[in-house]
């Protein structure tokens, strides 16, 4: 711009020295002037095209890079909902795993529950001693055990109700399954293989009348469940013939639950080594009775002086009573009241015994005497526990 200016200085000068030569200099200077002149008004005019486009790119791609951020943002904040999700349900899964693993290998009850013993870290002579099938010596003498661990826990299977009971008949070791807290069908499955099997095959037994909460048990093919109807009942079923035997009305009081945590049942029925059981709520405590398993009579009661509070579930080994405790909402079961009926084992006797580990809350613990095992039902699952044993102290 400067260079040209100064040409057309001198260009000017020049033209006031001869007026003919300086008339042509002007002439062509204007015309050289004018061609700059439409030079320069092009190249501002594609200028201002160029900046424009630019302008219009320079938006679009800010539209552009909004929608993006927007788009991360929502997409994050869709990821942190998804995370929270995931989170919620990581002990949900944990307890899938945890029963998908004890699905295998197929054979969960012999193999699989001796190398569970052997990673909980018993002795393996102590195992022996406790797989060997204790002699039965019949209704008195011979039982001389008294829990002394919880030694293995395995999970079978997810199947049914979230409440509802289990068990095996010691004799016949057929498995019997009660779904939910009150029904008149329950299914016979010939084994715990069977059971544990996809797809499980099972029998469809109906009971003569319903049956109420989770105090159903089978017991030498026989099986006993109560039946609250104007009365509560005790019923016997014989599994044989599939005819229904005696029924007798059960003497209770009220019809408060035996546990506080498992409202439904107001009688809970359980077998042990001397015959047939019943629990029931009386006042503040737990009642035991001895009930004859052929007639159903009555034959003696004890006031346990186990408190309902907190109770969830008990069971029968040897004529002692041991009554399992949790809280609302579930934390760890405990064995925390034992009640011997010949005094042979006191609660300060019997070690505060906790279960392996937290599930749900337990709404049935069923003994079985021959594999000295609890069959259990936690949320749905159903689940197996090891006893270990060891002799009464005056032995
Ligand atoms: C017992 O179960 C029957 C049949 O399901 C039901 O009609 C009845 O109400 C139940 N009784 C109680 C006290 O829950
Ligand atoms: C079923 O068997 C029992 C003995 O186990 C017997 O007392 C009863 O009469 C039999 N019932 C029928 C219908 O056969």
């Amino acid at each position: 711009m400067r260079a040209f200016c100064l040409v057309f200085m001198f260009l000017l000068f020049n033209a006031r020295l001869t007026p003919a030569w300086a008339q042509y200099h002007y002439q062509s200077l204007m015309n050289y002037l004018e061609n700059r002149m439409l030079a320069m008004e092009e190249r501002i005019s594609l200028w201002h095209e160029q900046s424009n486009r630019y302008n219009s790119e320079l938006k679009d791609f800010r539209q552009q890079a909004t929608d993006l951020m927007e788009r991360i943002g929502k997409d994050h904040g869709k990821l942190r909902l998804d995370l929270d999700g995931a989170g919620v349900h990581v002990e949900r899964v944990e307890r899938e795993m945890d029963y998908i693993e004890t699905q295998n290998p197929p054979r969960p009850c012999t193999k699989a529950e001796e190398k569970m013993v052997e990673q909980e870290g018993t002795p393996k002579h102590d195992r022996k001693e406790e797989l060997s099938p204790v002699t039965d010596e019949g209704a008195s003498g011979g039982c001389v055990d008294i829990v002394s661990s919880i030694s293995a826990m395995k999970i079978l299977k997810r199947m049914g109700s979230p409440k509802g009971v289990w068990t095996r008949d010691a004799v016949t070791a057929k498995v019997y399954m009660f779904s939910g807290t009150e029904g008149d069908t329950v299914h016979e499955y010939s084994s715990v293989s069977a059971l544990s099997s996809s797809p499980a095959s099972s029998r469809a037994i109906s009971l003569p009348t319903f049956w109420n909460g989770t105090g159903n048990t089978v017991h030498n093919n026989q099986m006993y469940y109560v039946s609250e109807g104007t009365d509560v009942r005790v019923m016997k079923f014989d599994l044989h013939n599939s005819s229904s035997g005696d029924s007798a009305v059960f003497p209770v009081d009220d019809r408060s639950p035996v546990y506080a945590l498992n409202p439904e049942t107001v009688v809970d029925l359980v077998a042990d080594e001397e015959g047939l059981w019943a629990l029931y709520g009386s006042k503040d405590n737990i009642n035991l009775a001895k009930m004859d398993a052929n007639t159903l009579d009555t034959e003696q009661m004890w006031d346990t002086g186990c408190p309902r509070g907190n109770a969830e579930s008990a069971f029968v080994v040897c004529g002692t009573l041991y009554v399992v405790y949790n809280t609302r909402p579930p934390s760890r079961s405990r064995i925390q009241c034992v009640f011997d009926v010949n005094d042979m084992v006191t609660s300060e006797e019997a070690p505060l015994l906790y279960f392996p580990r937290r599930y749900g809350a337990h709404s049935s613990l069923k003994y079985n005497t021959q594999e000295k095992q609890l069959y259990a039902w936690d949320d749905g699952y159903q689940i197996l526990y090891k006893l270990t044993l060891k002799q009464k102290l005056w032995v």
